[in-house]
C-alpha cells in the first residue's frame, strides 16, 4: 500500500472504493463506502451506474452535504426554499464544490455564484442560469473575482450574500469571499489546521470535515448538555441513502472521473497530478483489482 500520509494534511485518510460482499438471498451487491476504522457508512449503489462513478461520491459528496446543511444550516432538499437565497460556491468545479452545487439546486438555493476556472463548462452543466446562477472566473485575479461576485448579486437585484461554501480555502479564496459576504453572514471552509484570521469576527465561521459523520454528539457540547442524542452520525446515515436514491432516480450524479491505470500502483501518478494542480473537474479512481500482483478475487 503506498504511503498516503506523504500527500499532506489535506488527505489524511484513505478512502477506497471497494466491493463489499454481502450475501443476501445469494446475491452480491455493490455498495458505496466511507470508512474510518472501526466504523463505516455504506449504501447500495445503483447497479445501472458504474461503480467508478459511485466511488467519487462518498467522501466529497458527504463533505458538501455537511458544509451546506450542518454547518451553513441551509434548507434541506426536502424543505427546499421558494425564496431567493444567494450562495457563493468557491471552487465550484472541484468535487466538493460540484456536489455542493448539485445539493444546493435540490434545495432550490439560487442564485448560486460559482467561482471556477478551466472547468467552467462542467459547472455550466450543473447550474441553472434561468434562476440567476453565474460563474465567476478565478483566473482573472482577486479584484475581478470580487467585482464579479458583486456584479452577479446586482444582476439578481440583491445587495448582499449571507452564505458561502469555500471548497478551496486557500489561494485568497476566503479573503475574496469576505470582501462581499454580509458582515453577519456565514462561511464554511474545508482545510483544517489553519487560523483563517482574515475572516471578520462578526462572520460565523465553521470548518467542514467529512469525518464528523463518525462522531457522536459530545455530551459536553451545548446540544449534549441539552439532552440531544442524535447529530452528524445520523445525518451521514441518512445522506448516504439519499445519494443512493438520487443515483437510482437520476437526480444526483457522480463527479467526472478517470480510472488511473495500474490500480494502487497509479496512486503516485494521481497524487502528483493533484499536487501539480492538473486535476480539473476530475476525480481519480484506482481499481484495486488493476494492481499488479493482486488477484481479482482478493480485491473484491
Ligand atoms: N475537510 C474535509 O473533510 C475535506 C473532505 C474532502 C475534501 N477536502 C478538501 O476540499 C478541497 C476540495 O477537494 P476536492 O477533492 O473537491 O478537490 P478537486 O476536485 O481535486 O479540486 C480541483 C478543482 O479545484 C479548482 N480550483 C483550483 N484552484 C482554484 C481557485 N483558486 N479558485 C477556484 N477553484 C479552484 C479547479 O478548478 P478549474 O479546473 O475550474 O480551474 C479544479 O477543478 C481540497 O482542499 C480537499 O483537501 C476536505
Amino acid at each position: 500500500m503506498p504511503n498516503m500520509r506523504s500527500a499532506g494534511n489535506t488527505r489524511r485518510s484513505i478512502f477506497l472504493r471497494r466491493r463489499v460482499s454481502k450475501v443476501r438471498f445469494t446475491s452480491i451487491q455493490q455498495h458505496m463506502l466511507l470508512a474510518r476504522r472501526p466504523e463505516c457508512w455504506t449504501c447500495k449503489a445503483d447497479p445501472r451506474r458504474t461503480s467508478t462513478e459511485a466511488a467519487t461520491i462518498p467522501l466529497a459528496g458527504i463533505t458538501a452535504a455537511i458544509g451546506l446543511y450542518q454547518r451553513l444550516r441551509l434548507p434541506l432538499p426536502w424543505q427546499a426554499t421558494t425564496k431567493p437565497l444567494p450562495l457563493i460556491v468557491y471552487g465550484a468545479s472541484s468535487a466538493v464544490g460540484s456536489y455542493a452545487i448539485q445539493l444546493a439546486c435540490l434545495s432550490n438555493i439560487h442564485p448560486i455564484i460559482a467561482i471556477a476556472g478551466r472547468a467552467a463548462s462542467h459547472v455550466e452543466s450543473l447550474i441553472d442560469k434561468n434562476k440567476g446562477d453565474t460563474i465567476v472566473d478565478y483566473r482573472k485575479g482577486d479584484e475581478a473575482v470580487v467585482s464579479g461576485i458583486k456584479a452577479a448579486l446586482k444582476q439578481n437585484g440583491l445587495s448582499t450574500v449571507e452564505h458561502a461554501f469555500d471548497a478551496v480555502s486557500e489561494k485568497g479564496s476566503y479573503q475574496n469571499i469576505c470582501q462581499v459576504l454580509d458582515p453577519h453572514g456565514a462561511i464554511t471552509v474545508v482545510l483544517p489546521g489553519k487560523k483563517y484570521e482574515e475572516i471578520p469576527e462578526t462572520v460565523t465561521q465553521s470548518l467542514t470535515a467529512c469525518a464528523s459523520v463518525f462522531v457522536d454528539v459530545d455530551p459536553q457540547s451545548p446540544e449534549g448538555k441539552a439532552g440531544v442524542r442524535t447529530g452528524s452520525k445520523e445525518f451521514g446515515y441518512l445522506f448516504y441513502r439519499f445519494f443512493a436514491r438520487g443515483l437510482q432516480q437520476g437526480w444526483f450524479k457522480g463527479h467526472p472521473h478517470e480510472v488511473v491505470p495500474g490500480g494502487l500502483n497509479g496512486v503516485e501518478t494521481g497524487l502528483r497530478n493533484l499536487k501539480e494542480g492538473k486535476a480539473s473537474a476530475v476525480k481519480y479512481v484506482f481499481r484495486i483489482a488493476d494492481t499488479s500482483g493482486v488477484s481479482r478475487e482478493s480485491a473484491l
